[in-house]
């Protein structure tokens, strides 16, 4: 429930990604977001008020002489009770009017009255996003304060392919729940590494470690949300990029290695999630390696570099923090691990209580001493864990 209590207006314009429009209030009402939807004639093309009023539980508006407004003032009424006003798909036609502060409909009327920010999703065939126009519209909300949301590119609906599609409702879920945020990293570069590594024994087989990549991703996430900009190198996962975050796609514990090398010095953080595995296969065979070959076949391992204790180790390096997964004993090998290492903060985790899962117990370990943390959703302990990194950056533990 990352959007608890905020009230959201969410106006929709005339666009096939409209329909998309309804999964967006249902999930941010899943996220305990109260919706209010506020149509443009035009969307009532693509999708009816009936569908979004069923989603949201509430009356949609349309029209700005809507008469269920006792004061007559559905514009101002509807504007000054929302948090943020989100309007997703976002037309051309609807940023040109907004960019030039016209009032010819409830939604545009309600923009221009509002007195709360304003994130808009643009959705429109790839020609209509290039024109000049649009472009110039564009650069005017983004300087008049407008959140400018994608768009995503891509396969369109009218057959092309290009710039103009809108982020996916989860997309723009994420963005919105990074709106409420606390900026808690702000200005801040972080490089996180996430998932496993494989090792390759020859081309089809390897060695790797069990990792879900999900507590590094969520970690990502929760940064990005703070405010920072987040690097994710991650080993092979299937798990989406989180909104704004850029990922770096790795394989064995050398590529990730050379992969955070290459940024940890620029890094104002560096979170080591990654299950690396700790040794490779020396010998690899560059074919396949056959079973009537006859015997077993020999395989030599060879240590791999500790990432984490590598950028623990540079002069001006990074605010450090490393995860530990153990099946016992968790703060004494966790707080022997952080010595080891030489970081300020490690999250222990008994691989028991979160392995693959969504849920997850993690412990921190600092200077300080132990702060265990209750057991929740790996986003919710990414927040904490986030805010916990923001407090000893800024020395306030
Ligand atoms: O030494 P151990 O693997 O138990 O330590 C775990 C921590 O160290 C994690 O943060 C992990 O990402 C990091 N690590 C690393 N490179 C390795 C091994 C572990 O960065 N080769």
């Amino acid at each position: 429930m990352e959007l608890n209590g905020k009230r959201i207006v969410l106006g929709v314009t005339g666009g096939i990604a409209a329909y998309k429009a309804a999964e967006l209030v249902r999930l941010l009402g899943k996220q305990g977001a109260e919706v209010q939807v506020a149509m443009t004639e035009g969307a009532t093309h693509f999708v009816t008020a009936t569908t979004f009023q069923a989603l949201s539980g509430k009356p949609v508006y349309l029209d700005q002489w809507d008469a269920r407004m006792p004061n007559a003032m559905a514009h101002i009424d509807l504007s000054r009770a929302a948090d943020l006003i989100v309007v997703a798909p976002a037309s051309a036609d609807f940023l040109a009017r907004i960019a030039q502060g016209m009032a010819d409909d409830l939604l545009v009327t309600m923009v221009l009255a509002r007195d709360c920010p304003l994130l808009v999703a643009p959705a429109m065939n790839r020609q209509m996003w290039e024109n000049p126009a649009t472009q110039r519209n564009v650069r005017q909300l983004q300087a008049d304060g407008v959140q400018i949301l994608g768009p995503a590119s891509g396969e369109q609906a009218c057959g092309e392919v290009g710039a103009g599609r809108m982020l996916e409702p989860e997309e723009i879920v994420e963005e919105v729940v990074a709106f409420f945020a606390a900026k808690v990293l702000a200005g801040r570069k972080v490089l996180i590494t996430a998932g496993p590594t494989f090792e390759a024994i020859d081309p089809v087989r390897g060695i790797t470690n069990l990792s879900s990549g999900r507590m590094g991703y969520a970690v990502a996430r929760a940064a990005r949300q703070a405010g920072a900009e987040v690097t994710l190198v991650s080993g092979p996962v299937d798990l989406p990029v989180p909104q704004g975050v850029v990922r770096v796609k790795v394989r064995s514990a050398l590529d990730m290695h050379a992969a955070v090398m290459a940024r940890a010095a620029d890094a104002d953080v560096f979170v080591g999630v990654a299950a690396v595995a700790d040794y490779r296969v020396n010998n690899a065979a560059e074919h396949k390696l056959k079973k009537d070959a006859g015997g077993i076949p020999p395989i030599e391992l060879i240590e791999n570099p500790d990432i984490l204790a590598e950028v623990a180790a540079l002069k001006k390096g990074p605010f450090c923090v490393g995860f530990a997964a153990e099946s016992r004993n968790l703060e004494e090998y966790a707080q022997t691990k952080r010595r080891k290492k030489n970081i300020p903060l490690i999250a222990g985790n008994l691989i028991q209580d979160g392995f693959g899962g969504d849920d997850n117990r993690l412990v921190l370990f600092d200077d300080k001493g132990t702060h265990p943390l209750i057991p929740a959703p790996k986003s919710v302990l990414a927040r904490q864990l986030v805010e916990h990194i923001a407090q000893l950056l800024t020395g306030k533990m």
